[in-house]
């Protein structure tokens, strides 16, 4: 699936429909170079789970939690291992599969924690234009098909 978005707004409003039919155990990996919009649709998600705090990525920690009505929300965001080669066996798999629903930015560095069956969404900007990005969206099993089925409703 692939959108043209305009506008901040746009990012987020596509955020709020995802958000709107993920369940516990959901993971969603984030791509796309910094300044992308990885952060920017992680915060329409959130708000659209009725998170109050500002969602920013995590500079200290690689995840932040948000509690949301339904399920503990998990936003990690790894970049900084990118300098640090070695990323298997960071105990990061208990974010994935189980109680909670994980948005993940710059998953690469982090292959070898990740679930098989994942929506990925990459986020690339237009040239010569401030604020559209062409979103893509893909799934890789049973469970994400079904959420890129939501999306596409
Ligand atoms: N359509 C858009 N979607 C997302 N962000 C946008 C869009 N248009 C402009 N922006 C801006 O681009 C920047 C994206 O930053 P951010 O979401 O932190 O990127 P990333 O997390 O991918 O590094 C923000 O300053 C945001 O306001
Ligand atoms: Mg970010």
């Amino acid at each position: 699936m692939r959108i043209l978005v305009n506008t901040v707004n746009e990012t987020q409003e596509l955020a709020a429909k995802l958000a709107k039919n993920v369940i516990a155990g959901d993971t969603i990996l984030l791509s796309g170079d910094l300044g992308a919009g990885k952060t920017t649709f992680t915060q329409g998600f959130a708000k659209e789970l009725g998170v109050r705090r500002p969602v920013k990525s995590p500079t200290f920690t690689l995840v932040r939690e948000y509690r949301t009505e339904k399920f503990p929300l998990y936003h990690l965001d790894v970049y900084r291992l990118g300098e640090e080669g070695n990323a298997e066996d960071l105990g990061l798999s208990e974010y994935f599969g189980g109680d909670g629903v994980a948005l993940v930015e710059w998953s690469q560095y982090i292959k070898a924690d990740l679930p098989d069956d994942v929506l990925k969404i990459s986020f690339e900007r237009v040239e010569g234009q401030e604020t559209e990005r062409l979103i893509t969206i893909t799934a890789t099993g049973h469970r994400s098909n079904q959420l890129l089925a939501a999306m596409e409703a």
